[in-house]
């Protein structure tokens, strides 16, 4: 059920790849509240078709764009506004991609090539993108970006491999440029922390089964679903939360606070 909370606002969204994607889900959410949307993907990504799907359901065009170039960035940027006839309300930034776990390379031995790649389009790309928009002025007073992120920017969890590393910049970046926006357009922007879920992205984090099952039992809620992301994206888009900036909220059932629990205790 729709509340209308983003009655007349638009807005981009990165990284719809099928139907799991934390992306998919917000895109269903933000055209439920009333948003007009635009969806983005990396070209490669797209040559599945899936994202027409969802095209059609949302009623929005989609405009390939590999989120490591600039060049692809400025075309997204100037064809968003071409098709709103302005700028937009609120991005989602929903990307991830490791070079190092994908080759098999462990955290120790990574090569620094891919690791380059990978942060670049992981965590970089979210500067990128702000940047494009600020010289463009493409995001309306008051807007709200939003990226997702992971807790191993703050623990260790050993297979999450240079990712790790790459959310803590995500973040970082969020902070450094939600300052910068904030003061010139009021624009805020946060990262969401969120629980393991079952998507591609996710998956490629080795032995992500036992992941998922232990975040499951570590958290007082239970794991947060890619749903429940898509409504806590839907709450910081909307006017609700114009005063929140440059946090990284933990979108997590509770696991992030919690030291132990008895179900952890008794599968010991
Ligand atoms: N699934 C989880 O457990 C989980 C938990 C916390 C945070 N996250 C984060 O959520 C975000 C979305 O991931 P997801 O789980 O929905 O998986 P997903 O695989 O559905 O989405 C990842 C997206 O990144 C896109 N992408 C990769 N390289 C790109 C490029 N060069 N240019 C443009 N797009 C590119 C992919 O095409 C894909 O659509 C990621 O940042 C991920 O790290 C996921």
């Amino acid at each position: 059920m729709g509340y209308n909370l983003l009655k007349g606002k638009k807005g981009i969204i990165f990284g719809a790849l099928d139907e799991r994607s934390i992306a998919w889900r917000t895109a269903l959410r933000c055209h439920e509240e009333g948003a007009e949307l635009v969806l983005t993907n990396a070209p490669v990504a797209m040559r599945m078709g899936e994202i027409n799907k969802l095209a059609d359901m949302v009623n929005a065009p989609v405009i390939p764009c590999d989120v490591s170039s600039n060049e692809d960035v400025t075309n997204l940027i100037t064809k968003s506004m071409e098709h709103f006839g302005g700028g937009v309300d609120f991005i989602l930034h929903s990307i991830g991609m490791s070079i190092n776990v994908r080759k098999g390379k462990h955290y120790t031995e990574i090569d620094y090539g891919f690791n380059a790649k990978s942060l670049d389009i992981s965590a970089m790309s979210l500067h990128r993108v702000l940047a494009t928009a600020m010289k463009m002025e493409a995001i309306n007073d008051w807007g709200s970006v939003v990226a997702l992120s992971y807790i191993a920017a703050q623990r260790v969890f050993p297979d999450y491999n240079e990712m790790a590393d790459a959310k803590a910049l995500l973040e970082s970046v969020s902070r450094s440029f939600g300052y910068h926006y904030g003061v010139k357009k009021h624009v805020r922007i946060n990262t969401i922390s969120q629980s393991p879920v079952r998507t591609t992205a996710g998956s490629g984090v080795k032995g992500f089964d036992g992941f998922v099952e232990y975040a499951e039992k570590m958290s007082p809620l239970g794991n947060a679903s890619a749903d429940d992301c898509a409504n806590y994206i839907v709450m910081m888009f909307s006017d609700m939360s114009r005063m929140v900036t440059m946090q990284n909220l933990f979108h997590d059932g509770g696991f992030s606070f919690t030291g132990v629990t008895e179900a952890v205790i008794n599968k010991m």
